[in-house]
């Protein structure tokens, strides 16, 4: 088939039926960009995407593919010409990457890698990396902000440590193509859904995160949340961490889509709101915002969990004019509407 000319910017999204990706898809179609979706939809459902279009009002080019598969890419690359790459196409168990290293370093470094390749073979230029807090490992100083050392022996995982490979594998790409812009994403917590409650976090499985698990318990589906810690050095004992509302996120990637037009180079930005919130304060923004009653169960801590991690948000607000509008009851509100309309999810 040959490539329909359009006259909009076309973006390539990786990973585009996943939780994050989704809802940055619907961003960029705002934003006037034509996102190319490529999913092997192994942690997504085709649902999602047919949500998608119903939400955006205009059919959304899909490629069933995984991005370890070079020659399929390359094919991509050749029936469109793609202006940016923003990369979602990643495994994100923490639990399950401790289990299976070597997937999880062969998928999330081979897919970035393997992306990396076609856009040297096709002179693609702007490339967004979705990363994680988790890079920081153990924070030395809260809030976090971007000169917060990364140290490797200090993350606890594989899921992170192959963020962390990830980003230096950008930096080295970054100093061998100095026309290229590589902006890397750190996210804190992202959770919340859509307004419509057309889509949402629907993981396979028992949830690993704590609020696509709050949420299940909340619409009758599991019957009470484990809190995992509840003697850490933290106002109520229990984890805080920085959640951030997930459409906060996806607006923070078009501000980056932006920042490409100026020739930013390699750049690196915390995507958080700034304020931490504890487990158990979480369970209680959740019962507000659904009228139900939330059963927990004090648990011990997970191992390589962390007491308290939150975002200094100054340099995205700085450098992208970006900040995150949507408050805790915002993101319970929206996170509600969408489990209690989707009480298992896509299905
Ligand atoms: C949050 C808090 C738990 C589950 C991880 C990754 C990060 C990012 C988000 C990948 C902690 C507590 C959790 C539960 C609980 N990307 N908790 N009961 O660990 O901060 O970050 O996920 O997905 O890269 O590291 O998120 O939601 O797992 O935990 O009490 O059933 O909730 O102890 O304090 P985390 P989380």
């Amino acid at each position: 088939a040959t490539t329909v000319e359009t006259n909009k910017l076309q973006v390539l999204v990786p990973g585009g039926v996943g939780f994050i990706g989704s809802h940055c898809v619907l961003e960029l179609i705002k934003a006037g960009y034509e996102p190319i979706l490529l999913d092997n939809l192994s942690n997504s459902s085709i649902e999602c995407l047919k949500r998608v279009e119903q939400i955006a009002g205009c059919k959304i080019t899909n490629y069933k593919l995984d991005c370890l598969d070079l020659e399929g890419l390359r094919d991509i690359f050749k029936k469109h010409s793609i202006y940016a790459i923003m990369n979602f196409a990643a495994l994100k168990s923490v639990g399950e990457s401790v289990q299976k290293p070597v997937l999880y370093y062969k998928n999330n470094v081979g897919c970035l890698l393997n992306l990396l390749t076609c856009m040297e073979e096709f002179n693609v230029k702007n490339f967004l990396f979705s990363s994680s807090a988790t890079v920081y490992g153990a924070p030395q100083y809260l809030p976090l902000d971007e000169k917060h050392p990364c140290i490797g022996d200090s993350i606890t995982n594989p899921y992170g440590k192959s963020k962390y490979i990830c980003e230096h594998i950008l930096k080295d790409t970054a100093i061998a193509h100095p026309d290229w812009n590589i902006i890397i994403l750190r996210y804190f917590n992202p959770v919340g859904a859509h307004e419509s409650g057309l889509i949402g976090e629907d993981p396979v499985g028992r949830p690993n995160n704590l609020m696509p698990y709050v949420a299940q318990v909340a619409v009758g589906r599991l019957p009470f949340v484990n809190v995992t810690g509840t003697d850490y050095d933290t106002p109520d004992g229990t984890g805080v961490r920085d959640y951030i509302h997930v459409v906060d996120l996806g607006t923070g990637h078009i501000a980056c889509m932006k920042k490409f037009k100026e020739n930013c180079g390699l750049q690196m930005y915390n995507l958080g709101t700034g304020k931490g919130y504890s487990v158990l304060e979480m369970i209680k923004a959740l019962e507000k915002a659904s009228g139900k009653t939330i059963a927990f169960k004090e648990c011990p801590r997970r191992p390589g969990d962390l007491a308290s991690v939150y975002a200094d948000p100054a340099l995205a607000a700085k450098e992208l004019g970006w900040a995150a509008q949507r408050d805790l009851d915002d993101m319970c509100r929206d996170l509600w509407r969408w489990q209690s309309k989707n009480p298992n999810g896509f299905q």
